[in-house]
C-alpha cells in the first residue's frame, strides 16, 4: 500500500494542485487534500501549517505544496522544524532533494512551471530515496 501523500495550496497554486491531484488519482497514489477548494484569495502560511500538522504525527509522510511562485508556502513551512520543504523547478533538483536533503515536502510554484514538468517533478520527488550516509550527518544539522 503506497503512503498517503498531503497536498495543500493557496489560490496561485490551486490550478496546479487540482492537476497533480488528477495525476496522483491515476496513479492510485493515496492522497488527502487539505485545500485551498476554489480559486478565492487564501494566506498561503495557513494552509503551510495545515500541511506541517499533519506531517507531525508521521515524520516519515510526505506532502507537496503548491503557491504562485511555490517560495511564500515553502518559507512557511519551513518554519516548523520537522519540515524539509524544498522548492523544486526541474526533475533534477526534486531527485537531489530527496537523495542528499531528505525533502519530506515538494513545493511548487503553480505561476512557474508547465504543468508537464510539475508532473515530472512530482514523478521524481515520490520516486526518489534518501541516500543517508554522509548526507544523514548534514540533514541532522538543519
Ligand atoms: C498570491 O498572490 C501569491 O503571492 C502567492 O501565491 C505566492 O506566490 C507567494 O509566495
Amino acid at each position: 500500500m503506497l503512503k498517503k501523500i498531503f497536498l495543500a495550496s493557496d489560490h496561485g497554486g490551486y490550478r496546479l494542485k487540482e492537476l497533480v491531484k488528477d495525476f496522483l488519482n491515476k496513479n492510485k497514489q493515496p492522497i488527502e487534500d487539505l485545500g485551498c477548494f476554489s480559486l478565492d484569495a487564501v494566506d498561503y502560511p495557513d494552509y503551510a501549517k495545515l500541511l506541517s500538522d499533519k506531517l507531525k504525527n508521521d515524520l516519515n509522510s510526505q506532502g507537496i505544496l503548491f503557491c504562485g511562485t511555490g517560495i511564500g508556502i515553502s518559507m512557511a513551512a519551513n518554519r516548523y522544524s520537522h519540515i524539509r520543504a524544498a522548492l523544486c523547478t526541474t526533475a533534477e533538483m526534486a531527485s537531489k532533494s530527496r537523495k542528499h536533503n531528505n525533502a519530506n515536502v515538494l513545493a511548487l510554484g503553480g505561476r512557474i512551471i508547465t504543468d508537464s514538468l510539475a508532473t515530472d517533478i512530482v514523478n521524481e520527488f515520490l520516486n526518489t530515496d534518501f541516500e543517508a550516509g554522509r548526507h544523514s550527518l548534514r540533514v541532522n544539522k538543519i
